[in-house]
């Protein structure tokens, strides 16, 4: 288990009925599995390979976990479920598994690899809500992991756009490393819901740049 796919965990609640969607290895439904952190465990995977895969770590691990060879929620026919995790693939490949949602799914928990703010305006034309947000950092590669419920609730552009997580090395990656994701942001709102003031010193910088 890394620091994202624990991340996630945490996102899950005791009564939630979950599938493990692209699964891969299947890590992270075996250790909710084992760990009893949720009602029900399914995992499923596109990739026939993939799947063998995560059915042997199943085995290994001594649990039981029904399996889907699946794109998407195409053959996800009999599994009861209210909770969805899709980790480790695109946006692309998200709008697409999500063109129709089953109407017993009432949370996403997603980290895409891309276009977070086309995924959260995505997810809310799709009627889920942008409930949470954290940032963790792997290996020098920085993850959201959003979960999403059903609600019409609406966020506001800004949110849309940068997310709602709190984690301020982030910010301070996005500042130092990628500046040109952070240019558009109105500073006062960062310092306001970040607190940052004097802590990022590269705000005054980046300031200086825009005039
Ligand atoms: C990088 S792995 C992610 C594994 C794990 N979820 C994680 O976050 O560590 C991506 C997996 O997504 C699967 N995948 C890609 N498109 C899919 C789809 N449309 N439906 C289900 N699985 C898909 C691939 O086969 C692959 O196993």
């Amino acid at each position: 288990m890394n620091n994202k796919l624990l991340a996630i965990a945490q996102f899950i609640d005791k009564q939630d009925k979950v599938l493990d969607m692209a699964c891969d290895h299947a890590y992270l439904a075996i250790y909710l599995k084992k760990n009893h952190l949720c009602t029900n465990v399914y995992a499923s995977d596109i990739s026939e390979s993939a799947l063998n895969n995560a059915r042997n770590n199943i085995k290994k691990a001594q649990v039981v976990i029904k399996t889907y060879l699946s794109d998407g929620f195409e053959n996800i026919t009999d599994a009861d479920i209210n909770t969805v995790i899709i980790s480790g693939v695109g946006t692309k490949t998200i709008e697409s598994i999500l063109t129709t949602i089953p109407p017993n799914i009432t949370k996403f928990i997603i980290s895409s690899n891309n276009h977070l703010p086309q995924l959260r305006t995505l997810m809310q034309e799709k009627g889920f809500y942008n409930i949470e947000e954290k940032t963790i950092c792997e290996h020098d590669k920085y993850y959201s992991i959003i979960k999403f419920t059903k609600t019409n609730k609406k966020d506001s552009p800004f949110i849309l756009k940068y997310g709602k997580t709190t984690n301020l090395d982030y910010y301070n990656y996005l500042i130092t490393k990628n500046k040109s994701l952070l240019k558009t942001i109105p500073i006062t709102k960062i310092k306001t819901r970040f607190k940052l003031k004097k802590e990022l010193k590269d705000i005054k910088k980046i300031l200086k740049e825009r005039k």
